[in-house]
């Protein structure tokens, strides 16, 4: 079987019911974290409002939900079910991160690892206007590409085990870039699944993003952002946990790039999640 006849985007479809198995949203109690560090650092206050664009199940945004009101974004009607049973306080729409309009601003825009989605340059210019035009004065939009052209090595094979009550998974993901000059990779994801007596493979195929940091930085700033990078040390990742940190520039100020390497504190010693 060649590659391109695996078929795309199976995990947010029929698949969807495995993502709580294979990413607990326990797992991201770090993460979380660290995102609320960087919202309270940018003073987004309890109670404020944001908006997570590609929210899928709403695993990372549940260890937030409390403390903020929330409203997310997701293009699959699949993934929007699972995180409306997750977080019932949420509001929820069916868009499209690269257009979607919602007519009203928030205190902070939140793009997770649904950045990984956006696989050519208009499309992440795209999400950071969305993520500009929904962002009141003053306002913190927070991204976290799962990898960055620098630092990415392919092909890479990872594996894991998961476990929900007679149902288990053995998930196998090989990532590799198979044509260098262009802003993609490709992840081929293998899950055995055991229920009973019977075990299935499915297989699902996903074209990811890459940009260089120098890439998001520019596009940030094509968008009005000032860009800063916040570095946190999580447990069970082995690099350090970045978060691409923008805010506004003020009326009249030509927005500009900040980089800068600012290591945080670990804001709770928990585990990253595995995959996806
Ligand atoms: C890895 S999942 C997000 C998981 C989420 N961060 C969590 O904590 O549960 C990626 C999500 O991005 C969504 N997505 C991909 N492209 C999108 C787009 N153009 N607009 C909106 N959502 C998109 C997918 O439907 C999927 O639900």
């Amino acid at each position: 079987m060649r590659f391109e006849d695996i078929p795309q985007g199976r995990l947010y479809a029929e698949l969807a019911w495995l993502m709580p198995v294979i990413t607990p949203p326990q797992d991201y109690a770090g993460e979380a974290a660290c995102w609320r560090a960087v919202l309270r650092e940018g003073r987004v206050g309890a109670g404020a409002e944001v908006l997570e664009l590609g929210v899928g199940g709403g695993h990372n945004l549940s260890h937030l939900a409390a403390e903020f009101r929330a409203t997310g974004v997701d293009l699959s009607a699949s993934m929007l079910d699972l995180c409306r049973a997750l977080n019932p306080g949420v509001e929820l729409h069916r868009g499209d991160m690269r257009s979607v309009r919602l007519g009203r601003r928030f205190a902070a825009v939140l793009l997770h690892d649904a950045a990984s989605y956006l696989t050519t340059e208009d499309d992440l210019a795209r999400t950071l206007e969305t993520a500009a035009a929904h962002l009141a004065p003053g306002g913190v939009f927070i991204a976290a590409p799962d990898h960055f052209a620098e630092t990415f090595r392919g092909p890479a094979l990872e594996t894991s085990r998961h476990s929900q009550g007679d149902l288990r998974v053995q998930y196998v993901e090989y990532a590799h870039d198979p044509d260098p000059e262009d802003t993609s990779i490709e992840v081929l994801m293998t899950f055995i699944v055991t229920k009973g007596r019977e075990t299935r493979v499915e297989l699902d195929r996903h074209v990811l993003g890459l940009f260089s940091r120098a890439d998001w930085a520019r596009l940030f700033a094509r968008a009005g952002f000032r860009m800063e990078t916040r570095a946190f040390p999580l447990a069970g990742l082995d690099r350090p946990y970045e978060l691409l940190v923008g805010t506004l520039g003020a009326p009249g100020e030509t927005p500009g790039e900040a980089p800068g390497e600012t290591p945080g504190e670990a804001p709770s010693p928990s585990t990253s999640r595995a995959a996806p």
